[in-house]
């Protein structure tokens, strides 16, 4: 969904242990004036001492929160992100704070719910959690780790009827998420974030799903960028254009001509580039827009997406 981002400096306040290499962090406005409200499923960018834009998931949604509250597991891919948080940043610091965004929201009327994550994508699925809880609706939660140091929310999920923690090494094999959605009821909606081959695993179990009853939250990108190029952007309130030539994304081309956009992730999950399309037939590569929204175009995602028609319109 297209929304205009605020960014507001926010003080690091707490830095709690959630599990191992994962931290919670808390985050305050200087002037204790009220936060954005918040949906379950909501991210925020942290725009990063060291000149890097990262998101990460809220872990509380009490629609008008005193404090944004992340957690952040210390990736040893990291790109960068994640190591400069746990390493380098300190209580008291003070970072501009983008947000918050909603690419995974939450239905909260179904029937019931069938909750599943994987490792670190525990956070949006235990704010989902929490909600459907407190409005007291039925949902079921499926989370699964490589080894029980990791569980975050331990004590939380162990009181909570509705979780079922996996630990992969005790069961000697991986969460069946094929299982669970094939023994859920028809008109239950399913929810997943997690690690790529959970995520592919979740798709293939769901593909005979409606597809407005399967959600799911990409935290990598899910598919390569398009770089085919051979064709014309047009950006129709600026007035330029600009070819893209094979081997670059749109986002390089733009960014080369001076064009200001608003980006962070560049690999299609945060959804901060995500660009209204006049004209043409974008090559969608996102990770967030569904199967409708891609067949509708009506928006597209610039960082990684590109275009199958020979001229692509937008309202930039
Ligand atoms: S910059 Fe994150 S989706 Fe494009």
């Amino acid at each position: 969904m297209l929304a205009d981002i605020m960014t507001v400096d926010m003080r690091l306040t707490a830095i709690r242990y959630a599990a191992q290499d994962t931290n919670l962090y808390e985050f305050r406005r200087l002037d204790a004036a009220a936060l954005a409200p918040v949906e379950p499923g909501s991210h925020i960018d942290l725009n990063l001492p060291n000149g890097m834009m990262r998101q990460y998931s809220l872990v509380t949604a009490d629609g008008d929160p005193a404090a944004y509250v992340v957690g952040i597991k210390r990736d040893r891919a990291s790109r960068g992100g994640s190591i400069f948080i746990h390493d380098q940043l300190r209580v008291g610091e003070v970072i501009t704070i983008g947000g918050p965004r909603n690419n995974f929201p939450l239905n909260e009327d179904a029937a019931h719910s069938v909750l599943i994550a994987g490792g670190i994508g525990i956070t949006p699925i235990w704010c989902m959690a929490q909600r459907l809880k407190k409005l007291g609706r039925s949902f079921e939660l499926h989370y699964a780790c490589r080894d029980r140091a990791e569980v975050a929310f331990q004590d939380e999920l162990s009181a909570l009827p509705e979780a079922h923690i996996h630990i992969d090494a005790e069961a000697g094999s991986f969460l069946d998420v094929a299982s669970i959605v094939n023994g859920a009821r028809k008109d239950a909606h399913f929810y997943c974030c997690g690690p790529l081959p959970m995520l592919e695993g979740y798709e293939k179990a769901t593909a005979d799903v409606a597809p407005d009853q399967v959600h799911a939250e990409y935290f990598s990108a899910k598919e390569a960028a398009a770089t085919d190029g051979n064709y014309v952007v047009e950006l129709r309130k600026s007035g330029l254009e600009f070819t893209v030539p094979e081997g670059k994304t749109m986002l390089d081309v733009l960014l080369e001509g001076g064009v200001d956009i608003m980006y962070s992730c560049q690999e299609g999950v945060c959804g901060a580039c995500e660009t209204v399309v006049i004209s043409g037939t974008p090559d969608h590569r996102d990770g967030i827009l569904t199967d409708k929204e891609r067949e509708e175009s009506k928006t597209m995602m610039i960082c990684c997406s590109g275009s199958k028609s020979p001229r692509l319109v937008l309202d930039l």
